[in-house]
């Protein structure tokens, strides 16, 4: 059984102008920095809202890395390139709706744009993936608010046996 400080965890950025050097990647960072305590990020990586990319990311990190949770930051709303819950969706096994349905309710006491995120969160065999929203702050408010949980989900996810509390 693994304990949560050897969680594996990837963090991937949906931007297109950050995936050409056009704009620094600031969510990237903050995202990295409040998954500290619960595991390494041994993978990160730029990428356009490009769907097949996203797919293909997502696929390789869950099956050959073998990753516990991957993080994406980007592409949720309703621009024409915003991409990343539809690939999201093509990849995973199941949704965990209460984890999604959380970060919209929490972060609607901050902004109504809140409900315009289309953020999923799921599982691909043992692998959790979280969508959040692009922004820095967005990105902080919304894993915040699962953050709670989440240790304690990944070893759930990873096999451990015992009763919760
Ligand atoms: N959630 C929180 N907590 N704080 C925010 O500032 N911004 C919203 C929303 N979720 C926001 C938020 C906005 S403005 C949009 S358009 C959607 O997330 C989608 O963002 P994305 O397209 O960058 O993924």
């Amino acid at each position: 059984m693994k304990e949560s400080d050897t969680f594996h965890i990837g963090v991937v950025t949906l931007s297109d102008k950050g995936s050409q050097g056009q704009r620094i990647d600031e969510s990237g960072p903050v995202v990295r920095k409040l998954l500290e305590p619960v595991g390494y990020v041994t993978h990160d990586l730029i990428l356009p809202d490009d769907i097949e990319s996203i797919v293909s990311v997502l696929t390789d990190w869950s099956d050959r890395e073998q990753l516990d949770l991957i993080v994406t930051t980007g592409g949720t709303g309703l621009s024409p390139r915003d991409v990343t819950p539809q690939a999201t969706l093509q990849v995973i096994d199941y949704e965990i709706p209460g984890m999604a349905e959380v970060m919209r309710m929490e972060s609607l006491k901050k902004t109504p744009h809140a409900m315009l995120s289309r953020a999923i969160v799921g599982v691909r065999k043992q692998t959790m993936i979280i969508n959040l929203p692009g922004s820095p702050k967005a990105a902080r408010e919304n894993l915040e608010a699962v953050l709670p949980a989440l240790s304690h989900a990944l070893a759930k996810l990873a096999g451990d046996p015992s009763d919760c509390g």
